[in-house]
C-alpha cells in the first residue's frame, strides 16, 4: 500500500488495513497461485515441521491439533498433514481470496479436512475457546507491529505441552549490501525484474520513489524492509515466558541460494520453536529437536 508514513506513528490498525488491502490485490493472489510454490522446495518446514510434530505427538500419546495463523495459500498446513495425516489443523486468514488459494490447494493435495477460518490473526488468538499443540506463523510475523505481543497472545491458546513455530522470516541481514548483491546475483528472474524496475523507477524521479529511512511505502512489509533482530525477539520473548528450544538462520530461497549463501555468512531467515513457561523436558527437546534439524537440512545453518 503506497502510503509513506513515518513508522512511529504507524498502528496495528493501520497494518492490519494494509494487509487487506494487499492480500486483495490480484498480482499478490496471482503470486500465490502461480509462481511462489513450484520454485521452491521448503525443505526446512518438511524437516522443522516433522521434528516438532514428532516430538509433540510422542509426548502426548495422540495425534496434535495444530492451527496456522496468518497461513495464506495454506504451505504450512498442507506440509502438516504431510508429516501426520491425522493431525487436525485450521488454518486462519484474512483474506478471502488468500483463503479462496487454500481452497483450490486443499483439492491439489487431497487434502479434506482442513478447517479454512477467516479472521485477524488478534482477533482469532483472543476470542477463540480452542487451545492447540502447535501453533505455527510462517512469513507472518512481520506482518505485525509488535510481533513480541502476537506471539504472547498465541501462547495463551497453547495446550500445557505445546509449541509455537514461527519461520520464513527475515533477519536484519536482508539490508545488508552483501546480501542484495547476491540476491541479484543467484535470486531469481521475477526478483530481478523488480530490482531493475526500482532502479529504473529511482533514476527518473531523481531519486523521489525511495522513501526516508524512517517511511515505509508498503507498511504490510514494514519489517520486511527493515529486517528483524531475531536476537532481541528471542531475548524479549524469553522475559515474556515464552522459553526458546530452537533458534536457527537459514539460507531460504532458490535453490542455488540455499547452497552459496551459508557460505558467506548469508543465513538470511530466522526460525524460533518457543513453548510456554518452562518444563523439566526442555533441555532435552531442544537438544532433540536442533539435531533433528542439523542433520536433516541438506544446507548449513546455524543454531544460537
Ligand atoms: C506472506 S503471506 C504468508 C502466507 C503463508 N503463511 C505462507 O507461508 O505462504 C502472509 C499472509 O498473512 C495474511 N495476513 C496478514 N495480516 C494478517 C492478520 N492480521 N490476520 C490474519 N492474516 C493476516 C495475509 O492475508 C497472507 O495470506
Amino acid at each position: 500500500m503506497a502510503v509513506d508514513k513515518k513508522w512511529v506513528e504507524v498502528t496495528e490498525d493501520d497494518i492490519l488495513i494494509a494487509n487487506i488491502n494487499k492480500y486483495e490485490d490480484d498480482n499478490i493472489i496471482k503470486y500465490y497461485t502461480e509462481k511462489a510454490d513450484p520454485k521452491y522446495t521448503y525443505i526446512e518446514y518438511q524437516v522443522i515441521f516433522k521434528a516438532v510434530i514428532d516430538i509433540l505427538s510422542k509426548s502426548l500419546g495422540r495425534s496434535i491439533k495444530a492451527v496456522d495463523v496468518c497461513g495464506g495459500a495454506g504451505k504450512a498446513s498442507f506440509i502438516m498433514k504431510k508429516c501426520d495425516p491425522a493431525c487436525e489443523v485450521s488454518l486462519v486468514d484474512l483474506s478471502d481470496k488468500m483463503l479462496a488459494v487454500a481452497r483450490q490447494n486443499m483439492i491439489k493435495e487431497g487434502v479434506e479436512d482442513l478447517r479454512l477460518i477467516k479472521d485477524d490473526a488478534f482477533s482469532f488468538l483472543n476470542n477463540t475457546e480452542q487451545q492447540y499443540d502447535l501453533i505455527v506463523f510462517s512469513s507472518a510475523i512481520h506482518h505485525f507491529k509488535d510481533p513480541i505481543k502476537l506471539l504472547v497472545t498465541a501462547a495463551q491458546r497453547l495446550t500445557p505441552q505445546g509449541c509455537i513455530i514461527t519461520i520464513a522470516e527475515p533477519t536484519a541481514l536482508i539490508k545488508s549490501t552483501r546480501f542484495k548483491i547476491m540476491t541479484f546475483i543467484f535470486g531469481h528472474k521475477e526478483y530481478k525484474q523488480d530490482v531493475v524496475k526500482s532502479w529504473i523507477k529511482y533514476i527518473v524521479t531523481l531519486g523521489e520513489s525511495a522513501p526516508a529511512d524512517d517511511e515505509f511505502a508498503d507498511i504490510a512489509e514494514y519489517q520486511t524492509f527493515k529486517g528483524i533482530d531475531d536476537k532481541a525477539l528471542s531475548c524479549q520473548l524469553n522475559s515474556a515466558g515464552l522459553n526458546t528450544l530452537v533458534h536457527l538462520r537459514y539460507p531460504a530461497g532458490d535453490p542455488l541460494m540455499l547452497k552459496v549463501l551459508p557460505y558467506l555468512g548469508l543465513n538470511w531467515s530466522f526460525g524460533l520453536v518457543l513453548r510456554k513457561g518452562k518444563h523439566p523436558e526442555d533441555n532435552r527437546w531442544s537438544r532433540e529437536l536442533q539435531d533433528k534439524i542439523k542433520s536433516g537440512l541438506p544446507f548449513k545453518i546455524n543454531i544460537l
